[in-house]
């Protein structure tokens, strides 16, 4: 594959599942060692758009950062940062919002659902999300931006303010692609019917120590309703096609064929295996969250190489519109 450009933004919010780890951080982490020029950062300011607490939200910041480093993105070869530390965004959200109309804003499908589910608090921020979205992505002339599937329609509308801007001052930005992640059907310990979340003993969280894994691995559900194949076994298997060994696939798969597969003996090779694929990533961020200063440093040094590039198109823009 040629050398990309990559462009995207992480939602704040607190411990991630294997379900996540496999969906985005896992595909993050593949792209900047296979060589493309990649921009993550953390989507603080978006994330004042739904009710928050001020502590929580350092808190989560900070464990979503040591997060992503600890999984293996790596400040020397991806540029990490927080969206708030730009200020070159804020200023582009607001030259986008001059250029959306209204009507596109409000037919967002995050937008409804978002206002519908937080009717206390439908603030201008939620409406004005994409504007934000758009001015993230456009900022570093991305040529694609991964996302999962609750996020392409404001990719989408990003190209339309890139062909927008384009057409009325001149071609300034690319139309970036959408680069959808796989859709992993990874499902709940507990209701198999679902997709896993981040509730209860539903989910094995990336942090969760070996004992915690082996205690919720024990409690999946696995009964098969009415005859049909259980659908808790099926996602053991696929959890052990992500984290396990070939041959023990290979073992479990002839069990079952035989009538003669022990369910406990499934959860145990599992959870050995899942502890284990995140062992290093457990001390790598315990050890990273004993030194917040040097996680500063990264993220500080993180913004000094985005802000180059964030200065550079703002000047570019203003130019192009008329802003002296
Ligand atoms: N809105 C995205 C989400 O909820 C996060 C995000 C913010 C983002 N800005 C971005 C993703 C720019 C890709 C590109 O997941």
């Amino acid at each position: 594959m040629e050398k990309q450009t990559i462009v995207s933004g992480i939602r704040a919010s607190g411990s991630l599942h294997v379900g996540n780890y496999l969906g985005a951080l896992k595909q993050f982490v593949e792209l900047q060692n296979q060589g493309h020029h990649c921009y993550f950062f953390i989507a603080d300011l978006h994330g004042l758009t739904t009710p928050f607490e001020p502590k929580k939200l350092s808190k989560d910041t900070l464990d979503v950062a040591a997060t992503y480093l600890a999984a293996g993105i790596d400040p020397k070869k991806s540029v990490f940062f927080l969206q708030n530390h730009i200020l070159e965004h804020a200023t582009l959200a607001w030259i986008f919002n001059c250029l959306l109309p209204l009507s596109e804003l409000e037919r967002m499908t995050q937008y409804k659902d978002k206002a519908k589910q937080h009717k206390e608090n439908i603030n201008a921020g939620l409406l004005t999300y994409p504007a934000l979205m758009a001015a993230d992505i456009l900022m570093y002339k991305p040529t694609a931006v991964p996302v999962g599937e609750d996020q392409v329609q404001h990719v989408e509308l990003a190209r339309v303010v890139a062909r927008k801007f384009n057409h009325k001052f001149g071609k300034t930005f690319p139309e970036p692609h959408t680069f959808l992640r796989k859709p992993l059907r990874i499902m709940s310990l507990s209701d198999p019917a679902k997709k896993m979340s981040k509730t209860g003993d539903e989910a094995l969280l990336l942090d969760d120590e070996p004992k915690e894994i082996s205690r919720k691995l024990k409690k999946a559900v696995t009964a098969s309703e009415s005859g049909k194949a259980s659908a808790g076994v099926e996602n053991l298997f696929l959890l052990l096609e992500h984290f396990g060994k070939q041959e023990q696939i290979a073992y479990f798969r002839d069990a079952q064929r035989n009538n003669s597969l022990k369910f406990s003996e499934l959860k145990e090779t599992l959870a050995k295996e899942v502890a284990g694929y995140f062992a290093e990533f457990r001390a790598q961020k315990k050890a990273l969250l004993e030194q917040p200063e040097y996680l500063a440093e990264i993220l500080g040094e993180g913004a000094r190489k985005a802000r180059t590039v964030a200065q550079s198109t703002l000047q570019e823009i203003k130019h192009r519109i008329g802003l002296l």
